[in-house]
């Protein structure tokens, strides 16, 4: 590794403010929180900054439907994640938030710099308004019948039921999904970026070491399709910063949210006393890393360096994407409880075994990534427990107890001890180059020669032979000084196991250089175990929480959200005879298939008692038809048969939950029969 100082400033991406973390986002700031502890270790001045991503729409509603406002929301917000942060040693030298007056004197810069520099354009466009709210309506909050398929209740982007991706404008009877109101049209000003005057930039910089291939492929695509002016305004009511010159006018939530990077950063400059523009100036030459999810790739490859770029700011060394967690192979899903808060798993086991499991799957790719609830259990308890944990407290009672803590005056096995000092380039090339698998599979090598060497050694046989006190001394010794080493090259996964590991042995914080020179002549403390087995039981306590927890308010995958409310409107009153009309009844689901071409739907076969029913239902994202032969649901029973484009469904079953993955279909108490009415 080169041995000059690095100024270094990283970036994990801005959770929103209206949701609870969960492990879908902390694949990202574990990956991030590693590779900064690691260029810590390196003496690399290393800054990492993050902050809530506080604007937008879906903020606003929700701080309106829970009756607050929305600083009281994001405050709240800010605080849980802080929290749910720190339990899991994301160690942020600052957090920030996007509301802040940091960012909004920074977006104000920038947005008037290219104003300046004629990079914005303002013109009328029409759309959707709602005429009660009185206010424009994104595409997802506007509900109602696809225009291809003809269901109910679908977004105004895209059909749930039979995967139509369409305008908002071609929905049959649209209504807000905020107050129920049919939308007008409605013409107002936009301001809008001219990405495409940055193309030659672009295509000049995505080319270079800035983005992975993978990613580069993408933007190729990107750029044959055309970069497209980008729509920066949003009209009142919005939550969110005004734009300088046109009042009753905000910046996109997407314009400030990046903005915020830099604004945590100045934050923390004014409170250090560093030189802000060292790090952002044109002519920096310090090195800005971004850790995104692959899915907001679009914003920080095009918009974010065009903005920079055009605003007389230095643009990314380089944008890191991740892929999207799965657990136990498949999309996190609240009803297998596998869609697990931050807080619940810390409710339940230590956050450092998650950060060993994804750092040991982890490369420097877009692949996704999955947690296998079985073998994190195998994993962290063969690897931590049974290998690392291990070298230690096989060795520590003999120094302990027979040598009052004293290490011996020399290491006992210079050459075994230079074979794991020497891993250190190649491991912290691993780990410079975020390929965390490979790093800890070498330290994992290191750690099975380390145990071949006490396997081999005996010091239990040989304390218990005359004269042979010293050969203890000296084998345990070389057991510790292995053991030091292996804690170092894992304290930037493991920092807390790390820092009890360094008051057992008597240390200093251990940093890179440090393997180099062994521990000798030195007297360590007594031994308490590091870390305990991963129990099964906790494992199934998680899975039976987040079950319980399906209410925990949500966003998407880390670095995935749309602007997606979870909020639904209670649509217009109803007389109780309507009400009545409607025939519910108890349905055994005797047949669940996929629907070929449907990406939406299951076809089930419903038995209600002497009757069998075909019905087509937009559950596919939550289940698995297999999980649901055999169960009981409530259907409609009188509903008039529709022709769907894949047949005719006979009935409707009834889901409650905004939606994708988040979709229940009700499950009544034992002792339900099909067929049964239900009141
Ligand atoms: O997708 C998201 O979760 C956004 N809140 C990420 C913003 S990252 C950055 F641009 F601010
Ligand atoms: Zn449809």
């Amino acid at each position: 590794m080169p041995n000059e100082t690095r100024h270094i400033l990283v970036t994990s991406a801005l959770p929103y403010a209206n949701g609870s973390l969960h492990l879908g986002h902390l694949v990202e700031y574990i990956q991030t929180d590693i590779w900064v502890r690691f260029q810590k270790m390196q003496g690399h001045q290393t800054i990492y900054v993050c902050a809530d991503d506080a604007h937008g729409t879906p903020i606003m509603l929700r701080a309106q439907n829970e009756g607050i406002s929305p600083e009281e929301l994001i405050a709240r917000t800010d605080r849980e994640h802080r929290a749910d942060f720190a339990d899991f040693g994301i160690g942020f030298d600052n957090y920030h938030s996007t509301h802040s007056a940091e960012n909004r004197e920074l977006a104000n810069t920038i947005y008037l710099r290219l104003k300046e520099g004629g990079y914005i354009h303002s013109r009328k466009i029409k759309q959707a308004y709602d005429p009660e709210k009185h206010m424009f309506l994104p595409d997802r909050f506007i509900k109602g019948e696809c225009p291809r398929c003809g269901a109910g209740d679908q977004y105004g982007d895209n059909c749930e039921v039979c995967g139509a991706t369409y305008s908002p404008t071609e929905l049959k009877n649209p209504v807000s999904a905020i107050s129920g109101a049919t939308p007008v049209e409605k013409e107002s000003e936009h301001y809008f970026f001219d990405l495409g005057a940055f193309e030659n930039m672009l295509k000049e910089w995505t080319s270079g070491e800035h983005i992975q291939p993978q990613i580069a492929h993408k933007l190729n695509e990107w750029f044959d399709a055309g970069l497209r002016d980008w729509d920066i305004s949003r009209d009142a009511p919005y939550f969110g910063f005004e734009i300088p010159d046109a009042p009753g006018k905000y910046f996109y939530v997407w314009l400030d949210a990046p903005i915020g990077y830099m604004a945590s950063f100045k934050n923390y400059c004014d409170r250090q006393g560093l030189d802000f523009n060292a790090w952002w100036g044109k002519e920096s030459n310090y090195e800005l890393y971004h850790f995104i999810g692959k899915d907001i790739a679009y914003f920080h490859t095009l918009f974010w360096p065009a903005m920079l770029y055009g605003s007389g700011f230095r643009t990314p060394t380089a944008v890191f994407c991740h892929g999207f967690l799965t657990v136990n192979g498949q999309k996190m899903s609240k009803s297998r409880g596998t869609f697990i808060t931050a807080r619940t798993y810390l409710d339940h086991l230590n956050p450092e075994y998650l950060r060993y499991y994804f750092a040991a799957k982890l490369g420097n790719g877009i692949d996704d990534l999955d947690l296998n609830l079985e073998d994190f259990q195998l994993r962290v308890n063969a690897d931590l427990v049974g290998k690392v944990v291990n070298i230690a407290s096989r060795c520590a009672g003999f120094i302990y107890k027979r040598f009052s803590g004293r290490l011996s005056d020399k290491c006992a096995e210079t050459a075994l001890y230079r074979q794991f000092a020497d891993a250190s380039d190649r491991i912290a090339r691993l780990y410079d180059g975020r390929e965390f698998g490979h790093a800890i599979r070498e330290i994992m090598t290191l750690a099975d020669h380390a145990n071949q060497y006490i396997d081999a050694k005996k010091p239990w046989v040989l304390a218990k032979q005359e004269g042979k006190e010293e050969e203890v001394q000296a084998v345990c010794s070389v057991g510790l000084n292995l053991f030091r080493v292996l804690i170092t090259y894992l304290k930037p996964v493991l920092p807390r196991m790390a820092e009890e590991a360094e008051a057992f042995l008597n240390i200093e914080p251990l940093d890179w250089p440090a393997v180099q020179t062994p521990l000798t002549a030195h007297t360590i403390n007594k031994f308490k175990p590091l870390m305990t087995r991963v129990e099964k039981e906790k494992l199934e306590a998680i899975l039976e929480a987040s079950k319980q927890n399906l209410q925990t308010r949500s966003s998407g995958q880390a670095g995935g959200k749309k602007e997606v409310s979870k909020m639904e409107p209670i649509a217009e009153q109803i007389e109780f005879d309507d009400f009545a009309k409607i025939d519910l009844r108890i349905a055994r689901i005797i047949k669940a298939e996929q629907v070929k071409g449907a990406d939406k739907l299951l076809q089930l076969t419903l038995d209600l008692g002497g009757e069998t029913r075909n019905v087509f239902a937009g559950i596919k994202s939550a289940y698995q038809p297999e999980d649901l032969e055999g169960k009981l649901t409530v259907m409609v029973a009188n509903l008039k048969p529709r022709k769907m484009r894949f047949g005719v469904s006979e009935g409707m079953v009834l889901a409650a939950g905004p939606g994708g993955k988040d979709l229940w279909i009700l499950e009544p108490d034992e002792g339900a029969q099909p067929g049964m009415r239900v009141k």
